[in-house]
């Protein structure tokens, strides 16, 4: 028998829906910040499939969510085509840019299977630790998002760098986002094959993008990652997540790869998202994340909000961005219960 989160997947509706949380394995549990400082560092904790297998699970049994997301990074993907991957303390990802030809020359063609066989062994440990009523996700980066970081070599206010260089040199960027493309749906098959039930793919940055820039680098690639992970496994079930972009927008993205469930970011209108979508796809979202950190009557409020507005739709419950790190897990319990109480 499928759970919760799967059968809403395929059609159903619940009145206290299906919950699991981005970044639901991270640094506001101690359980994770403890394998982490043994892990030594970032990568070397989403490389190790024991550790990286255990965290999956941590917010699983600390929670019961219905659905675990493997523990990983959409930067995995250009560190196995071999950009040097860092993670400075207190201030986030670092890469070699690749920001001329040169350095894209220097780029593999393939991913490197012995960095990707890690995350494929963590998703397998995880499948077998799992009740099979279960859902287990894989991921990775929109090539947009993965080329901001990429371009820049870190994170960036306002994605400049990868802005400009899709500007003055589209077809060098182009050349980045079409080698993305081939080894993201490379190893959304990967993680399918290993265990994971469907794939959600993250566009945190596609509001950078509108008009023209938004179809030719966030809607053509995230179609075409699809069409390929679907040339190999016809039935595979995609999430999309075009983050701070219009409804509109997230149409696009939505019918251009055939998505099965469409994440609403905590920014979007969830009544006009209703009348759009209806139950033509299922709706995951959107609880703003600082309405759990705030915690109280204000976060009653915001969940029996996000489950009324969504209330007869096929809606899987989730944030509307990553948890953040400050969030008491006491919040966390509080709006899981107002959830599982509803209905
Ligand atoms: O959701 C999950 O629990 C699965 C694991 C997951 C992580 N990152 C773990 C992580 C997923 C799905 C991601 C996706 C990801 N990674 C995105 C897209 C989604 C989003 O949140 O916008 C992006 C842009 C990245 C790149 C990245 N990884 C950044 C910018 C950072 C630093 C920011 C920060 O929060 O520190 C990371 C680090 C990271 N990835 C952490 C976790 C739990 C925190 C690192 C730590 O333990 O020190």
């Amino acid at each position: 028998m499928k759970g919760k989160f799967l059968r809403t997947i395929e059609g159903e509706k619940f009145d206290s829906p299906p919950i699991w949380m981005m970044r639901q394995a991270g640094r506001y549990l101690p359980e994770y910040r403890e394998v982490r400082a043994k892990a030594g560092g970032f990568v070397e904790l989403c490389l190790n499939p024991e550790m990286a297998s255990e965290v999956t699970l941590q917010p699983i049994r600390r929670f019961d969510f219905d659905a675990a997301i493997i523990f990983s990074d959409i930067l995995i993907v250009p560190y196995a085509l071999g950009a040097k991957l860092w993670f400075e303390e207190g201030e986030g990802p670092r890469l070699d840019p690749v920001d001329d030809q040169q350095k894209f020359n220097r780029l593999s063609e393939a991913l490197d299977q012995k960095i990707t066989e890690r995350v494929y062994a963590a998703l397998a440990r995880v499948r077998a630790a799992l009740p099979t009523e279960m859902g287990l996700i894989g991921f990775c980066g929109a090539p947009w998002t993965v080329a901001t970081y990429l371009v820049a070599g870190r994170g960036t206010e306002d994605q400049a760098p990868a802005k400009q260089l899709a500007a003055k040199q589209p077809e060098l960027f182009q050349n980045i986002v079409d080698r993305l493309v081939d080894s993201s749906a490379q190893h959304l098959i990967g993680q399918i094959n290993a265990g994971a039930d469907l794939v959600q793919i993250f566009d945190t940055w596609s509001g950078a993008l509108d008009g023209e820039a938004f179809e030719r680098w966030c809607v053509k690639p995230v179609a075409q990652i699809a069409a390929k992970v679907r040339e190999v496994i016809p039935d595979a079930k995609i999430i999309v997540f075009p983050k701070g972009t219009s409804l509109q927008n997230v149409a696009k993205v939505t019918e251009a790869a055939n998505a099965n469930v469409i994440g609403l970011d905590w920014n979007s209108d969830r009544k006009r998202a209703v009348v759009k979508f209806g139950d033509k796809y299922a709706m995951q979202g959107n609880l703003d994340p600082s309405v759990l950190v705030a915690g109280g009557k204000v976060l009653d409020q915001a969940v029996d909000d996000v489950l009324a507005d969504f209330r007869g739709t096929r809606h899987i419950f989730n944030l509307g961005h990553g948890i953040l790190k400050e969030t008491p897990i006491a919040h966390v319990e509080q709006m899981i219960a107002r959830i599982r109480k509803a209905g």
